[in-house]
């Protein structure tokens, strides 16, 4: 008989060991459509999950650079080689130079950014005439990075290019790996632009994993400043989410005040104002992906 129970917990072991052997959590906050709040939404949830004790990395995957600019970074530290220089295979040093640890107390000093470059703005450019290993670039530079941390979030691009291929395939479910304990995260409005673009994402998706014979997860929507007052067409599009299955809303963020000022101060939101709704919202949020 134990040996029997000893035969079965081996093939099926407890859910805490199974989590245990997930690979890191790989999150990318993607739309190409501009504006939406990929960049709040990516930083507020890492925020989240390092106050709640997990380790974050934060990879600012924008060539605009607004996450490391909020996040009072001003590029890459001193000796820091570009994510694009160690996509490329240029690099001299280990890519953890190039990090940046994000200073605020509640963060316990668990919350790091990977810094945008200038040099993104030629990521499609480079890539296009790399000849060899295009499709895992990506996946080899942040190698090395994987093991210190429990969740790596990736703010995307306001674009479809080659760059935000290699994203979606970064996030693509791994073998072995729980479905929903990677994928995308999309932040939309509740308006009828924000259909088309989820539209062609789901394109874009599905092109990369019939090419690539993956599976990526969309983790769900976030309904984003919304504001039920401007009317009864934006709350027919905002009833239109809801009405998503797979995937569906994970939750809406109101159009506040603390977001925008949290931005435009370039202080982290759970800083600048940790009691507000947005704050919360992002916390529960953090707790949904991180079960
Ligand atoms: N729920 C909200 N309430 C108030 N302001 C918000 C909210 N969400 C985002 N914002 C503000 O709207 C602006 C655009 O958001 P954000 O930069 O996150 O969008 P984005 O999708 O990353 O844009 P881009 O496509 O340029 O990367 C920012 O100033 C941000 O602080
Ligand atoms: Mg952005």
């Amino acid at each position: 008989m134990a040996q029997a129970v000893t035969l079965w917990l081996d093939r099926y072991p407890s859910p805490d060991e199974r989590l245990v052997a997930q690979p890191v959590k790989r999150i990318l906050v993607g739309n190409q459509k501009g504006g939406v709040g990929k960049t709040f939404v990516a930083s507020g949830i890492a925020q989240a999950m390092a106050e709640m004790g997990l380790r974050v990395l934060l990879i600012d995957y924008d060539p605009q650079g607004h996450l490391s600019s909020r996040m009072q970074v001003d590029g890459l530290p001193e000796g820091g080689e570009s994510l694009l220089t160690h996509m490329l295979g240029e690099s001299t040093k280990h890519i953890a130079r190039s990090l940046v640890s994000i200073p605020h107390e509640r963060f316990g000093g668990r919350l790091h950014l990977l810094p945008a470059s200038t040099d993104a703005f030629l990521m499609d450019t480079k890539l296009t005439l790399l000849q060899y290993g295009r499709d895992t670039c990506l996946v080899n530079a942040l190698e090395p990075l994987e093991k210190s941390y429990d969740v790596i979030v990736l703010d995307g691009p306001p674009n479809l290019g080659t760059a935000m291929d290699l994203a979606i395939n970064y996030v693509h479910r791994r073998p072995g790996e729980l479905m929903d304990h990677s994928g995308i995260l999309i932040p939309v409005w509740a308006d009828r632009s924000s259909f088309d673009a989820y539209n062609l994402l789901t394109e874009q998706i599905r092109a990369h994993e019939r090419r690539s014979k993956s599976k990526v997860d969309r983790l769900g929507f976030v309904v984003n400043a919304y504001d039920a007052r401007k009317g009864v067409v934006t709350r027919g599009f905002y009833d239109g989410w809801y009405e998503q299955t797979n995937p569906g809303v994970l939750t809406t963020l109101k159009d506040a005040i603390e977001g925008r000022e949290a931005s435009d101060m370039q202080v982290p939101l759970l800083d600048y104002a940790p009691d507000s709704p947005h704050a919360q919202a992002m916390r529960n949020l953090a707790k949904e992906l991180a079960a």
